[in-house]
């Protein structure tokens, strides 16, 4: 079966105005839906139709199914991390935060700075590695899936798509409005089970 769009898990006007209906109707309506149909063309062209989501990215061989692939699946869960509701993290999530960062502030501010220092189209990560949590970034369409041992637990899309529509050029003002007040840390604690990969997966 080929792959879907998965639906927003909010209505597209209820993250403004941090992240205005505009920007989610091209953003999940057009971006995420082209990396879809081009996944599935070229799973069509390569045989490979029937794969889940994740095989498809850790075994794929050639690099456009794999960003595109990886694409999709990053947006999926993009999505998830997002809430229109002002949430705050949960225990252990919390302990876990408190322990290898400081504080939630100190959390935030790494994710701030990695975000807005990565070069260039791709995403920022909150990461379980080995027991601990771990900030970095990843280009274009590569993905926790595609590298061993890493736990994706919340993820900040970087292609300016994200918020050319909404913040123009200046991601720094993006990044520091998605981690002030749009957050779903209620689904990023959820993910400390490992799991987080297959929450965005489709068969
Ligand atoms: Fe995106």
């Amino acid at each position: 079966m080929p792959f879907t769009l998965p639906p927003l898990p909010y209505t597209p006007d209820a993250l403004a105005p941090h992240m205005s209906a505009e920007t989610l109707e091209y953003h999940h309506g057009k971006h995420h839906q082209a990396y879809i149909d081009k996944t599935n063309q070229l799973m069509t062209e390569a045989g490979l139709q029937g794969r889940s989501l994740v095989d498809v990215i850790r075994s794929a061989e050639s690099d456009p199914l794999r960003n595109n692939a990886g694409q999709l699946w990053n947006h999926s869960f993009f999505w998830q991390c997002l809430s229109p509701e002002q949430t705050t993290p949960p225990e252990p999530l919390m302990h876990l935060i408190t322990r290898d960062f400081g504080s939630l502030e100190a959390l935030n501010k790494k994710l701030a700075e990695v975000a807005v220092a990565h070069f260039g189209s791709g995403w920022a990560w909150l990461m379980l590695v080995d027991g601990a949590l771990q900030v970095t970034s990843l280009h274009d369409g590569d993905t926790p899936i595609a590298h061993g041992g890493m736990a994706p637990l919340l993820t900040i899309d970087l292609w300016e798509h994200a918020y050319y529509i909404d913040y123009r050029n200046a991601r720094p003002k993006y990044v520091e409005a998605l981690l002030a007040a749009l957050i779903n840390w209620e689904f990023v604690a959820l993910n400390l089970d490992g799991n987080g990969i297959q929450r965005a997966n489709q068969d």
